[in-house]
């Protein structure tokens, strides 16, 4: 099967506009791309490729701007980093320095929040599917919040805290039936999805978690996609539902303190204009700001997507019939994206004579057995005989985090520059890992 190739209806930006959006990025004319004060060439001969490379001075940037936006707005709210975007502890641990709390979906998650130096006390455990002992370990480590996905669960997740003399704080995931107008493998607010109950349903619902002895019902919350990039309409939609749902809610004598507004705002990869963290922290003052509730916010990729690239060297040049195929040591195991929602990533050559060279189109490809480990096709690019660096942009969430070691390719090295320093935040996965923890049954020859 043949990658998709999306078709658009606009030519894609320059190098000089990707760079000119992406303030953690610059070109000097001798180092070539640089990603704060450090050469990325620096980086590759250092530490090798492929190597994911994260700008902790855009982490800081975005995580500031964005606290200062829901300030500014007058909103008493908390900000619980996504940790599904980038697991990476150095990535959480600069984030709780700022500040922020975590939102973990998974045993692994909520280690990695804690490991990272994330009070318990800041944690908020969503997902569909939480098992007996993820919910035993969150009541264990007395977190914040659970977010609840259906009677079902509440009934388990009382039973567990009864059985341990405690009671777990909740809030309801409420399914508002709102369109976020994203790819359709990340939408999760229809009601066709498989998330959160139906917001008409959820008055009775919450009327019966109250009467639950292992639940301290604390409010709701919501979460209605990712990569939300056509303005915030979809969010003032479902913050307003919300609105009429928390009076709704008290005026039958409940208690609501919390509304949590999930995550999902969207950045620009091509030339998307998604709403600022100015018109999200509007759309949610617009639905809510009257009710005196406690806003919490979880966002992912808005955070750490734009902060981090994936460094990768050419292995090949491959020119077939009627194509020019770049071959890279990254695959669609490293950065799944493009493969996975026909994602659009920017790739900007390393060496600075590679942003002055003639241009022509070129698929960029990995050297996985299947034709879906496309990075993209017919790209503008220059000349990129082997050796050469690329750097594939805004791959700092859902990059590293959504690896795998599919044709047993090892997971990538992570690196943090921060000013004119970098360090190893994750080694490259050595071959011996991956076969550690394998055996041959005992009846093999
Ligand atoms: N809260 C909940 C309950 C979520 O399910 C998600 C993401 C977030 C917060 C964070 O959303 P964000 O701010 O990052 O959009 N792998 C896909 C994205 C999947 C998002 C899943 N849920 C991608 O690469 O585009």
């Amino acid at each position: 099967m043949a990658a998709p190739a999306p078709v658009f209806d606009s030519p894609d930006p320059s190098f000089g506009d990707l760079l000119a959006a992406r303030p953690g990025l610059a070109l000097d004319p001798l180092a070539g791309l640089m990603m704060e004060e450090v050469p990325l060439a620096r980086i590759a001969a250092a530490v090798g490729t492929p190597t994911w490379v994260y700008s902790a001075g855009t982490l800081r940037r975005r995580a500031r701007l964005l606290k200062d936006a829901l300030a500014e707005a007058g909103l008493d709210a908390s900000i619980h980093y996504a940790t599904k975007a980038n697991p990476a502890l150095a990535v959480v641990n600069l984030l709780a320095q700022e500040g922020f709390g975590a939102d973990v979906v998974s045993e692994g998650e909520l280690r990695a929040a804690r490991a990272a130096g994330v009070p318990a006390g800041s944690i908020v455990f969503s997902g569909v599917g939480k098992t007996e002992r993820e919910m035993r370990l969150a009541i264990a480590e007395d977190i914040l919040q659970i977010n609840l996905e259906s009677a079902e669960e509440a009934e388990m997740l009382s039973a567990l805290a009864a059985s341990l003399g405690r009671k777990a704080r909740v809030a309801l995931r409420v399914n508002p039936d709102v369109d976020a107008k994203t790819h359709a493998k990340i939408t999760t607010g229809l009601s066709e999805n498989k998330f959160g109950v139906p917001i008409a349903l959820a008055p009775e619902l919450y009327a019966r978690l109250c009467a639950l002895p292992g639940l301290d019902p604390v409010g709701l919350t919501v979460h209605i996609g990712s990569q939300i990039a056509q303005g915030v309409g979809s969010y003032r939609a479902a913050y307003q539902r919300l609105g009429q749902l928390v009076r709704e809610l008290r005026a039958a004598g409940l208690p609501v303190q919390r509304v949590d507004c999930g995550g999902g705002l969207g950045i620009p990869y091509r030339d998307e204009v998604p709403g600022s963290p100015a018109a999200l922290a509007g759309a949610i003052k617009a639905g809510l700001g009257d009710l005196g509730v406690k806003v919490m916010l979880e966002p992912g990729r808005w955070i750490a997507g734009p902060a981090g690239v994936l460094l990768s060297r050419v292995i090949i040049e491959k020119k077939a019939a009627t194509r020019r195929f770049v071959i890279l040591d990254a695959a669609m195991n490293d950065l799944l994206r493009p493969a996975m929602y026909e994602a659009w990533h920017g790739i900007l050559p390393v060496a600075a004579s590679g942003f002055h060279a003639p241009l022509s189109p070129a698929d960029v490809v990995g050297p996985v057995c299947e034709s879906s480990d496309t990075f993209t096709r017919g790209r503008d690019l220059p000349a990129l005989p082997p050796e050469s660096l690329v750097a594939i942009l805004d791959a700092g969430a859902y990059g590293a985090s959504m690896s795998s070691t599919y044709n047993a390719r090892p997971l990538a090295a992570e690196v943090m520059v921060d000013g004119a320093r970098f360090a190893v935040i994750r080694d490259r996965q050595p071959y011996e890992a991956l076969l550690a923890g394998q055996r041959l049954p005992d009846w093999a020859g």
